[in-house]
Order: structure tokens, then C-alpha cells, then sequence
């Protein structure tokens, strides 16, 4: 960090088991050159939650040279094992144990987790997000604790939006957690999910909230190549850049809405959806 400036690196949806290594290769080294003061990975850290996916992400994450804070993806909730999935759904990534939903202060700035994820829902598709009211009372505290004059970033993994009617939203309480941000010090919120980046303006009754969406750095792109966000606040602007290997200017990067998923959009014709290379076994989540 130089003075006055804050770098932080927004990475999201790696998706170890189908992950891209030339795109991961290259964030690590873009780390470990221009060290960011914080890297936050909004969530998705593997494709089935096993073992072996979360002992290559895990490894990965702790490779980085930065203050790094993890969110958790509807991807990383035991698949396999409904009753580890509930009682003890954050085990297999004890070895990250301490940058999990971390804050992360830096000068005039924090970086603030907020859980989009359940262990279960009472509904059909769980890989759509939900904003409890206890998750979303922890991240205002953290806020309001803040000293005077400090600016929050909200870390989430599905973009707060509900989007269609309730039973399709794509985040329950959605609504409500932006109303809350919307009247509190936060220049962002900062998810993942759809695997396209983005940067839009959420107008809410209390007044507008910034969000910011990461690509992907997995083979699982949805219309975009892998990317990463990179962030720069001077204390007044918050800049986003979306990196990525093909040179894609950001303005293209970005997609102008927050789609209801992850699937990429069907073109007139076109039969089979990219991201169906995802082996047939797997369920259709996103
Ligand atoms: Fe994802
Ligand atoms: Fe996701």
C-alpha cells in the first residue's frame, strides 16, 4: 500500500475440482507483485465441497502473501454428507479456519463478512442465497462498532437482489440487508455467484448501495473470461478494474444487471449451455 491508497484484490467463485490453474497461477503472482493490502474471496471455493477440492483451495489461499478473508459459497457446504452439512458445515475448511468471514481493518477502510449462506432452507433450490436475520445483525454490528469516520466494505457470496417474485428471489432478505447497508458508512458490496463481474447502482427506500460483482477464476466462465476485481479507494473514489488474461477492457468485463444465476445466457439455437462441461453426475446448481 502506498500512502493514501488502498489496494484490495476481489477474487470469487475458484471452484477448485474444475478451477482454471493459468488464470490462478497468474492472480498469485499479481499478488505476491503488487501486494494488495487485503484480498477478499467472495465464496465458492470448490465444485462439490470434497475433500481433495477444498485441500487444493485451501493450499492456494494459504499460498497468497496478503491479509486474506474468505466467504462461503453454496458450493462449499458438504454435498455429500447431510449430517456433517449441518452440524459441522465449516470443518473441512479448518485450515483456513482464520480467514474465514474475517474482518479485515485497514487504515480509514474494513472489509466486512456477510453470510448469504444457510446449512438448510425451506425450499427446493439451496444454492440460492439467504441473509438471516443473525448473519445480518453480526455484519451491522461490526459496522456500527467501526470508529468514527471508517467506511465499510460488505463482503457477501450471492449478490443481494431478489430478484421475480419470492419464491425465485435470488437472495432472501436481500432487500432488507441493502436497506440496513443503505443507511450506514458502506461504499460497497462486494459478491460473487453469477461468475460475471459487475458494478451497478442498487437504488433502495433508504437510499443507494454500490454493487460489485467478481468474475470467476474457474473453467466455469458463464459469458466472460476468468477475471478478478482490483480496487483502488484514495479516500474518496472507490475504482474497480476487472483484470483479466485476455486483456477484455472493463467496460466489457462488466454485465449491465445481476442475472437470476449462474448459467450462461442461451443464445437463439445454440442447444447445450457452456457450462455443461460440469460432469452429467453433478445436480443442476449453480
Ligand atoms: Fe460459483
Ligand atoms: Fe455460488
Amino acid at each position: 500500500m502506498t500512502s493514501g491508497r488502498t489496494l484490495i484484490f476481489h477474487l470469487s467463485d475458484v471452484h477448485f475440482g474444475l478451477e482454471d490453474n493459468r488464470a490462478l497461477d497468474w492472480v498469485k503472482q499479481e499478488i505476491s507483485e503488487q501486494r494488495p493490502d487485503a484480498v477478499a474471496i467472495t465464496g465458492d471455493l470448490t465444485m462439490r465441497a470434497r475433500h481433495r477440492e477444498f485441500e487444493a483451495a485451501t493450499q492456494w489461499i494459504n499460498s497468497l502473501d496478503a491479509p486474506v478473508t474468505v466467504e462461503i459459497g453454496n458450493h462449499d457446504m458438504p454435498y455429500f454428507n447431510p449430517v456433517e452439512r449441518f452440524f459441522d458445515p465449516y470443518r473441512r475448511m479448518s485450515a483456513i479456519q482464520d480467514k474465514v468471514e474475517k474482518e479485515i481493518d485497514l487504515p480509514g477502510l474494513a472489509v466486512v463478512p456477510l453470510k448469504t449462506v444457510r446449512r438448510w432452507q425451506p425450499r427446493l433450490n439451496w444454492s440460492k442465497g439467504w441473509v438471516t436475520d443473525s448473519a445480518l445483525e453480526k455484519c451491522l454490528a461490526a459496522i456500527d462498532a467501526l470508529p468514527e469516520g471508517m467506511q465499510a466494505i460488505v463482503t457477501a457470496h450471492h449478490p443481494l437482489r431478489e430478484v421475480g417474485t419470492q419464491g425465485t428471489a435470488l437472495t432472501r432478505n436481500g432487500r432488507k440487508a441493502l436497506d440496513a447497508l443503505a443507511v450506514r458508512p458502506v461504499l460497497a458490496v462486494l459478491s460473487g455467484h453469477v461468475h460475471d463481474a459487475f458494478d451497478i447502482v442498487e437504488e433502495t427506500g433508504s437510499g443507494p448501495v454500490r454493487m460489485i460483482g467478481a468474475g470467476t477464476l474457474s473453467q466455469r466462465v458463464r459469458s466472460t473470461p476468468p477475471s478478478f476485481n482490483e480496487l483502488v479507494w484514495d479516500g474518496r473514489r472507490l475504482e474497480v478494474t476487472v483484470r483479466n488474461l485476455d486483456h477484455v477492457l472493463t467496460q466489457d468485463m462488466q454485465i449491465s444487471d445481476v442475472p437470476a444465476n449462474a448459467l450462461p445466457p442461451r443464445q437463439p439455437g445454440e442447444p447445450v449451455a457452456r457450462v455443461n462441461q460440469v460432469p452429467r453426475t453433478d445436480p443442476p446448481v449453480h
